[in-house]
């Protein structure tokens, strides 16, 4: 479908954004981990807008975002136990638990799909905005497919003003990357994507929790994971002790410790948090110097750090 140029409202009122999706529009808004595009889960319409807008594939399925845990049974067949214990532990905050759906939630959502992740975001504002929708609120990440995800609402303007109804307005996000993504349609929760709370984190409310784990040739469980992500236009490269950084020209490098050499942009982190919260960010800014190449210094794979090298990773893909 050919997207027509849409004017897109900016504003820092909840209840302002909220009219939009109430109109069937589509909606970008800071969550703390990402922002999000959002459009309400019951109207097919709107979330055919979010996937043409982002152009989104249409087999990667939407998390829904919730104001209140009741809205869950909107949303879900039954809570499992693992679902509960979770729930319990982590709501509000950026964890995302997929549970089997109810036929009321249009097949457009989750990508066909017969499950559904839901979650339920942290900040006040991203709660007031859900609150006002009245709806759970479907929403991916609100940057381009395939881009780096926006942790500012000037990032969500780059990939997508003319594309989208509304921007929320709120400060730059706090913790710069996604929610972990963790099936809980049996008693053993699995994590289908790392993301802000580490496997250890989960693991201290229910011991039991794995990893899924997929061999090249099988197909992930969570379908986004096999498409493009993260990527700058720059060339990613993760630095390791060989990397030879003297022949790159136009060059930057962002980590935790000093590199050997000067970078046209450098970005040292105090902690692995900082680096996780400025690194979407980061590669957008090299972007927009017309960098081509970023050095990326690996972390340790605990607490956040999987995550962060996960992303990494993804982004280096060719
Ligand atoms: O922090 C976040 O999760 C952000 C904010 C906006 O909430 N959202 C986000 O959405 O990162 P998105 O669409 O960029 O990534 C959602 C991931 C994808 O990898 C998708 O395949 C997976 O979650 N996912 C969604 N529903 C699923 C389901 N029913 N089963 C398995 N994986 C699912
Ligand atoms: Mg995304």
């Amino acid at each position: 479908m050919k997207l027509l140029f849409v004017k897109t409202v900016h504003t820092n009122d909840p209840f302002e954004a909220a009219k939009f999706i109430k109109r069937g529009g589509i909606v970008a808004f800071p969550t703390e981990t990402v922002y999000g595009l959002g459009a309400n889960v019951f109207d097919a319409s709107a979330i055919a807008k979010v996937f043409d807008a982002k152009r989104r594939p249409t087999d990667n399925p939407l998390i829904a975002h919730i104001s209140n845990t009741g809205q869950i049974s909107e949303l879900a067949v039954a809570i499992t136990a693992s679902a509960g214990k979770l729930i319990a532990a982590f709501f509000p905050g950026p964890l995302t638990i997929v549970l089997k759906k109810l036929q009321a939630v249009p097949e457009i959502a989750t990508a066909g799909l017969d499950t559904i992740g839901i979650r339920m975001p942290r900040s006040d504002l991203v709660r007031q905005f859900l609150a006002a929708c009245e709806a759970p609120i479907v929403a991916p990440s609100a940057n381009l497919s395939g881009r780096p995800s926006p942790t500012t609402w000037q990032a969500v303007a780059e990939d997508l003003n003319g594309r989208i109804d509304c921007i929320l307005q709120g400060e730059p996000t706090k913790i710069g990357l996604e929610s972990t993504v963790v099936d809980c349609t049996s008693d053993i929760p699995i994590v289908l994507r790392s993301g802000a709370v580490s496997l250890e984190q989960l693991r201290e409310i229910a011991p039991e929790t794995i990893k899924y784990e997929t061999t090249p040739s099988e197909a992930p469980r969570s379908p986004g994971l096999r498409h493009k992500h993260y990527s700058p236009k720059a060339r990613i490269v993760i630095a390791d002790a060989g990397t030879n950084f003297s022949e790159v020209e136009n060059a930057a490098y962002i980590g935790q410790n000093s590199p050997p050499t000067m970078f046209e942009r450098l970005r040292i982190c105090s902690t692995i948090e900082e680096y996780a919260h400025s690194m979407f960010e980061f590669f957008r800014e090299c972007d927009r110097a017309g960098i081509q190449t970023i050095f990326c210094e690996p972390v340790d794979e605990t607490g956040i750090g999987t995550a962060l090298m996960d992303r990494i990773r993804r982004a280096a893909q060719e």
